[in-house]
């Protein structure tokens, strides 16, 4: 794929990325057009915009901004992660084909693979990423793409993404990287072999817990059939959500890397303690991913998650215990956050087969926000008490 490395450093394209050239007398900050309605040419068809075509102002910059982060030719902007999972994946497939799939997914991303890819006839054969030769082994005629998420949610787990990368590119198929969790700061997959880069938007991009989005960076012919089912899936984001997103992305370096340092020291607090057994964080040396994280990451992350030797009693006590950590599930944010997978994402399956997917009772997954670690950890330390 035709790929354009960031002309910039990463802070410097966060805040100007996108914007073209800025004129005497033009406001610094871009206005928001809350418009739903643009005033067409007459006599033509060309130029027609709509916000449900991603081609509005403030929709524009921020596809542009996100494009150069990743280092990608074209990007766009959708209405949820969600939104930008299924069209970035319905550019890609027709009934008939076949998706390989990471098991490690989303909850959301799993129940769009399983339930409803498989009713619309999309094969879909869910893969233990780690499993030697896997992919290989479970590529048919029709496989069109290998959709992977890394880091992943909950169990922080940070996958090679050289396998798929690799067979992505004998075969002609789509490598597509839910890479969310890391953000553009810390990971870029175009970088690794993959061809399609997807983000909720909702988490580190925007990073204030205020706005739901959705971003997708490619290729610019494979952008605009992203486009073409955005527009009549009714996936597009509304312009306030984007404009807010664009300010949120202003300072995404600062507040990723100010997270990536507080998860780094709490886990290496929680790494001696001994309520805890296990704690879940590629950047501590004797983690199983540290050196696909190390050589691959250009920072650890602001995720993740701790195994409380008590289980699910002690993980109840210390949840209500927190008083700066907030309890809610989303993630990727400047406020903290705590929550327990058996409530959220993996609320559905039992306590046994939680277990057999690395996520037994007693675990809980942090989202680092930006406070001051002192405190943040002094908040996890009175609670385990
Ligand atoms: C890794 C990952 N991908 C996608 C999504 C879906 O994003 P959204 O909630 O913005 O639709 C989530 C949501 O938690 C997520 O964690």
């Amino acid at each position: 794929m035709t790929r354009k490395t960031r002309p910039q450093g990463v802070s410097t394209v966060a805040v100007h990325g996108g914007h073209e050239k800025r004129d005497a007398d033009t406001p610094v900050v871009e206005p928001i057009y809350q418009s739903v309605n643009f005033v067409q040419e007459i006599g033509t068809a060309e130029g027609l915009r709509y916000p449900r075509y991603g081609n509005v102002p403030n929709a524009e910059i921020v596809a542009r901004r996100v494009a150069l982060l990743e280092g990608a030719e074209a990007g766009i902007v959708l209405a949820s992660g969600m939104g930008a999972t299924a069209c970035a994946l319905l550019a890609l497939l027709r009934p008939g084909d076949h998706l390989l799939a990471s098991s490690w997914v989303y909850g959301g991303t799993h129940r769009l693979f399983t339930q409803e890819f498989e009713a619309m006839g999309i094969g879909v054969t869910l893969v233990d990423p780690t499993e030697s030769r896997g992919w290989r082994r479970r590529l048919r005629k029709e496989t069109r793409a290998i959709f992977v998420e890394t880091p992943v949610n909950p169990t922080c787990r940070v996958l090679d993404l050289r396998g798929a990368s690799h067979l992505t590119k004998e075969n002609g198929l789509a490598l597509v990287v839910d890479s969310t969790f890391a953000s553009p700061v810390n990971f870029r997959p175009l970088e690794h072999g993959a061809d399609v880069v997807i983000h909720s938007g909702t988490k580190y991009l925007n990073g204030h817990h205020d706005v739901m989005a959705g971003v997708v960076a490619g290729t610019a012919p494979y952008i605009e059939e992203v486009r073409q089912k955005m527009m009549v899936w009714g996936q597009a984001p509304d312009p306030f959500a984007v404009w807010l997103l664009d300010r949120g992305l202003k300072t995404l370096d600062v507040r990723v890397r100010r997270q990536n340092e507080n998860a780094a020291r709490i886990a290496a607090w929680a790494e001696g303690r001994k309520e805890i057994r296990h704690v879940h964080y590629a950047g501590l040396p004797d983690h199983q991913d540290h050196e696909v994280a190390r050589t691959t990451l250009d920072g650890f992350g602001g995720m993740l998650a701790l195994e409380l030797l008590g289980g699910a009693k002690a993980a109840d006590r210390f949840v209500r215990r927190l008083k700066v950590w907030i309890h809610a599930p989303s993630l990727g944010g400047v406020e903290s956050l705590v929550s327990e997978p058996r409530f959220t994402s993996h609320a559905h399956l039992s306590a046994e087969q939680r277990a057999k997917a690395g996520i037994p009772d007693g675990f809980v997954r942090l989202s680092v926000g930006i406070e001051d670690a002192d405190d943040l950890i002094a908040d996890l330390e009175q609670a385990l008490r």
